[in-house]
Formats: structure tokens, C-alpha cells, sequence
């Protein structure tokens, strides 16, 4: 199934990380697992379902598990028999668990989750109703907000620039457009002639698999590059910053996202090249103080040891596989959000852009 099976995106575009079907029945999400070579969607019958697509990776990125949390509300609230908010309190729980990283999943559910509680008292079908509107809502505000962090970091690519990413923080990794990708994708549509040098990102290759894949569609110049090789980019001066998406932004500043990320950041400062993050509010976690509480997830030794079914390391050596990195505060030059930007990067801009301030 190539062709995207929705009549009207909320992505606005001709592929679609995840959708809410227009009968709030199923999910429609893309299989990235199969890209680059097979862009195929799912249709998702049950909260259940989401939850394995999230800890599965059928869907990944902060965002987009974020979006298909809510969706997964929605279905969550076809299912409940007996208690209606105790019934979505526990789906929340089991969405929230799929993966612990990205501060977006927990944000969305707790807010369905508070949807759910201000018309627990209406009849099923409105309840339903109420609850996808909710959640087409956290989707729109996604897009809108990419497109808005991408025109607030586009002004600072010059034209000619070349730009060095980590990881997928494209269309694929959020509700449509991006977070990364966005400043790249602004950039683009604004005439200035840009590169992009995209690290492949292993183990689990969302920047050869996804990033090279999405650029190529919008025919933006891409180049994909190992992750070793991003310092001899940097040494021969090949690279004018780096711009990355993130999972969970501390309090203070400090930046959790894809594993390598933190290594980007060390090369952009030995070099004295910026290095920037883009990222809606919703990443922003202004409970947790700094880096170290944030959760990291360690993933399956296999994504190491093996390319598909192909064997690269000796059956049985210990693995550690952390999917997530935290770069300090002190080496973000600034960070692009839908609230403006936070720049110098540290606690007192972050709260002068916070909603609760
Ligand atoms: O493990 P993934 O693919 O979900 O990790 C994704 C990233 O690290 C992205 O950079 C991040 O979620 C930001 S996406 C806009």
C-alpha cells in the first residue's frame, strides 16, 4: 500500500507519519521500519495495537509517538466498558510505558487524559468525538509549531550553508514537516542553496533510512555520511552547523536526543561552529531539573550485533546500547521553538518562555 490511505492529512503532505482515520475508528501509521525501500501504512484497530507500534518502532520520533499516543486514546475510549476516566488512566499507563525517553508521549496522554476527565460525563459517542478533536488539535499544533521553530531557525542558515543533522527529526519523527528537518526544509523553500550532510545514525539508522529518504523526496541536496566521518567534515571545515531534533529538554537546558547527538555537539565547540536543536514546547520538561534524571532507554543487544539477518559481532559478547544521549546546556548555541527561541541556553530562558510563567 504506497499511497497514503487518508482523504486529509493533517501532515499536508503526501506521506503521513501517523493520521487519524476520518471515522475516529483506526490509526493509519507508516511502517518505517520498511523505509527507505517500502512505504507501507497500518491500520491500527486498538489501543493495544499503538502501544506495540510505539515500543516497536513502527512509529518513532518524540512527536509522532507523542501524536500516536493520542490517537491511541481515541481507540482507548471506544474500549472502556465500565469506569470511563479509570478506563483511560489505564490506557494512558500502558501508551506511557511503550518507551520512556521522549517527554512528548506522557505529555500528550496526560493531557487526553484530561479531555477525558472534563466530559467523562457525556454520552459514548460524543465522548469519542471529543476526544479525536482533542487529538487532531495536539497533532495541528504539532505542524504548526515545526513550521514556525523552521522560519525562526531558517534565518540563521546562510545561504550556500552546509548543514550537518543526527538522527530523523523530519516529517516522519513528528505530526508533518519537522523539527530539524523543518529548519532545513524552511531554509530551502526560502531559495537559500543549502547541503545537508546526514549522519547514517547507528545502530538503528534513521539517518540513512529516514532523513536521506525524506530529503531526496523534497529534492533537498543531501549527502549521508557515517557518523566516524562527521569530524573530518568538521576538521575540513565542510560543515557551518549542526541542527538536531530532541526528546526531552531539561529545565536547565540540557538536551536529550538520539545517541551521537552529544558527540555533534563536542565537534560543532572543538570546531566553533554553532550548534542548534529545534523542538516544540511539548519537549520541553520543566519538572526535571538537568540531564542525569532523565530516562534513558536501553535497547536489545540484536540492533548492535546485527543488519537484519546479517551477523557482525561474535554470538554472545556483551552489548550496551543506549538509544539516547543528554547534551549539556553550555554547548547548545540556541534552541528553536514555537515560543521563540532559547538562547544563551540555561534555565532563566527557558522560563522566560514558558507557558506557566
Ligand atoms: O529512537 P527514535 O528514532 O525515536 O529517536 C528519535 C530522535 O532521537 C529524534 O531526534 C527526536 O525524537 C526528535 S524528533 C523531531
Amino acid at each position: 500500500m504506497k499511497k497514503l490511505p487518508h482523504p486529509d492529512p493533517i501532515s499536508g503532505a503526501s506521506y503521513s507519519a501517523v493520521e487519524l482515520a476520518p471515522a475516529n475508528d483506526h490509526v493509519v501509521m507508516m511502517d518505517q521500519r520498511r523505509l527507505p525501500t517500502d512505504e507501507r501504512y497500518e491500520e491500527l484497530e486498538t489501543v493495544q495495537a499503538v502501544v506495540d507500534a510505539i515500543a516497536d518502532m513502527v512509529v518513532r520520533g518524540a512527536p509522532a509517538i507523542g501524536i500516536s499516543a493520542a490517537y491511541g486514546m481515541v481507540l482507548a475510549s471506544h474500549e472502556i466498558r465500565g469506569d470511563y476516566v479509570k478506563g483511560m488512566i489505564e490506557a494512558g499507563k500502558l501508551l506511557k510505558a511503550a518507551r520512556p525517553t521522549a517527554v512528548n508521549l506522557a505529555w500528550a496522554v496526560d493531557k487526553m487524559i484530561d479531555e477525558a476527565k472534563s466530559h467523562a460525563s457525556l454520552k459514548a459517542g460524543e465522548r469519542m468525538e471529543r476526544m479525536a478533536e482533542a487529538a487532531r488539535q495536539i497533532h495541528r499544533e504539532d505542524v504548526a509549531a515545526n513550521h514556525e521553530m523552521g522560519r525562526l531557525g531558517a534565518a540563521r542558515i546562510e545561504d550556500g550553508a552546509t548543514i550537518l543533522t543526527h538522527c530523523n527529526a523530519g516529517a516522519l519523527a513528528t505530526g508533518g514537516y519537522g523539527t530539524a528537518l523543518g529548519v532545513i526544509r524552511a531554509a530551502h523553500e526560502a531559495g537559500k542553496k543549502i547541503k545537508v550532510l546526514a549522519d547514517e545514525t547507528r545502530p538503528y539508522l534513521q539517518g540513512s533510512r529516514l532523513t536521506a529518504w525524506e530529503l531526496h523526496q523534497d529534492g533537498i541536496d543531501v549527502e549521508l555520511i557515517t557518523d566516524a566521518s562527521a569530524a573530518s567534515f568538521f576538521g575540513r571545515d565542510e560543515v557551518a552547523m549542526a541542527v538536531v531534533g530532541s526528546d526531552r529538554i531539561e529545565a536547565n537546558g540540557d538536551v536529550a536526543n538520539k545517541i551521537g547527538t552529544y558527540g555533534v555537539a563536542c565537534l560543532a565547540k572543538a570546531h566553533g561552529k554553532p550548534f542548534y536543536v529545534a523542538a516544540p514546547w511539548s519537549t520541553v520538561d520543566e519538572a526535571c531539573a538537568d540531564g542525569p534524571s532523565i530516562p534513558i532507554e536501553q535497547r536489545n543487544a540484536r540492533e548492535v550485533t546485527h543488519v537484519g539477518d546479517a551477523q557482525l559481532a561474535p554470538t554472545g559478547v556483551t552489548v550496551r546500547n543506549p538509544a539516547f544521549d543528554v547534551t549539556p546546556a553550555e554547548l547548545v548555541t540556541a534552541i528553536f521553538t514555537e515560543r521563540g527561541v532559547i538562547e544563551p541556553v540555561g534555565p532563566d530562558a527557558v522560563r522566560r518562555l514558558s507557558p506557566n510563567e
